[in-house]
């Protein structure tokens, strides 16, 4: 099947659109009211994550800001300290609601990759000192999203669980792509899920659905989470309907999560042929691919011809483009926008 006109956007794995499979999984769900807990389908949604990620419950939330809020809720009260790397999405893209909401203070440390050490955390926790804020969270993103999808690696983990046990501190996971984590490193969810306090997931962006995030931890937590749902807006009536697409994401889409990756290399590999020296293309590690420039050229420059080809990516900034695949892009879609690129140069 030709390409040739369609449309290829990469802007970000939150534009996928339920399937026609997925949407049969909807109208077949079973309902009910599920702050009554009386959804059987959000309950079996529920009781498979938390399996798939082997820990005693979770929660389907509308959304992954929702989930991390929750996070922080759960394990600080006003006034303590939240510790993060500064592109985490926490402090970068959820409009400051843990200060605004909870009353947290966030200390956000600068690495090169988006993966700070537990050294620099170490070195920033506070002694509790009556004129000091309590350092009490940690929150790590896996994959790191403005980083380009990097992948932390569990030990990275491990030596973070390890220094917040000692330090009588939490570890929050944004796990909005932690399907991508996982599959292209080949570490189990439930390794991953092992090594932290709380972990939250999403299931509208690589996995299609187009509504839904999970927070996942001990029973008693997530006993705790119900109710800041609830009083955050959270809470769902006949959610089932949604929960179906996240039962039939795990099934169907969760598989395929590797040819989106297999997409973002052919990109990346493609990109570094056709652009010109004015661009860097990084390296992707899952779905997500940056492309930097130099500031000569500008991503504005760079984007007005891609889309007059039909290729849609986002700009992060002056000079930052982000490309991500996904499911709704289709085979063959990456090779497609490198054929058009390349005939436009030629041309
Ligand atoms: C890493 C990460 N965490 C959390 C979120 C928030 O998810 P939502 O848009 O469902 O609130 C996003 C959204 O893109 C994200 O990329």
């Amino acid at each position: 099947m030709s390409l040739e006109n369609d449309p290829l956007d990469f802007r970000s794995d939150t534009f996928t659109k339920p399937s026609a499979g997925m949407r049969e999984a909807m109208a077949r769900a079973e309902v009910g009211d599920d702050v009554f807990r009386e959804d059987p389908t959000v309950k079996e949604l529920e009781e498979r994550v938390a399996g798939l990620f082997g820990r005693e419950a979770s929660m389907l939330v509308p959304s992954g800001t929702m989930a991390n809020l929750i996070g922080i809720a759960l394990h600080c009260q006003r006034g303590d300290e939240v510790i993060m790397e500064r592109r985490t999405h926490s402090f970068a893209h959820e409009v400051g609601g843990g200060a605004a909401l909870l009353g947290v203070l966030f200390n956000v440390l600068d690495s090169p990759n988006g993966i700070i050490g537990p050294e620099q955390v170490r070195a920033v926790i506070r002694h509790k000192d009556v004129h000091e804020p309590i350092s009490r969270l940690v929150v790590l993103e896996n994959t790191i999203n403005l980083a380009g999808g990097r992948v932390v690696p569990l030990e990275q983990v491990q030596t973070f669980r390890r220094l917040t046990s000692e330090r009588d501190m939490r570890l929050h996971m944004d796990g909005a792509r932690i399907w991508n984590a996982s599959v292209a490193g080949g570490t189990p969810l439930s390794e991953y899920a092992a090594e932290v306090d709380t972990l939250s997931c999403c299931l509208s962006k690589g996995m299609g659905c187009p509504v839904g995030s999970m927070v996942i931890g001990d029973s008693a937590d997530i006993e705790r989470a119900r109710w800041y749902r609830k009083m955050l807006g959270g809470g769902m009536r006949q959610a089932g309907v949604l929960a179906a697409c996240g039962l039939y994401a795990i099934e169907h889409n969760l598989p395929r999560l590797a040819e989106d990756h297999a997409q973002a290399a052919e990109l990346a590999e493609g990109l570094r042929r056709v652009l010109d020296d004015r661009h860097k293309v990084q390296d992707p590690e899952t779905n997500i691919l940056m492309v930097h420039t130099d500031g000569q050229a500008t991503t504005e420059e760079t984007l007005t011809l891609w889309y007059q080809l039909g290729i849609m990516a986002l700009p992060l900034s002056d000079t930052m483009i982000r490309l991500v695949t996904h499911i709704d892009v289709p085979q063959g879609g990456a090779a497609e926008a490198i054929r058009r690129l390349e005939k436009s140069k030629s041309g």
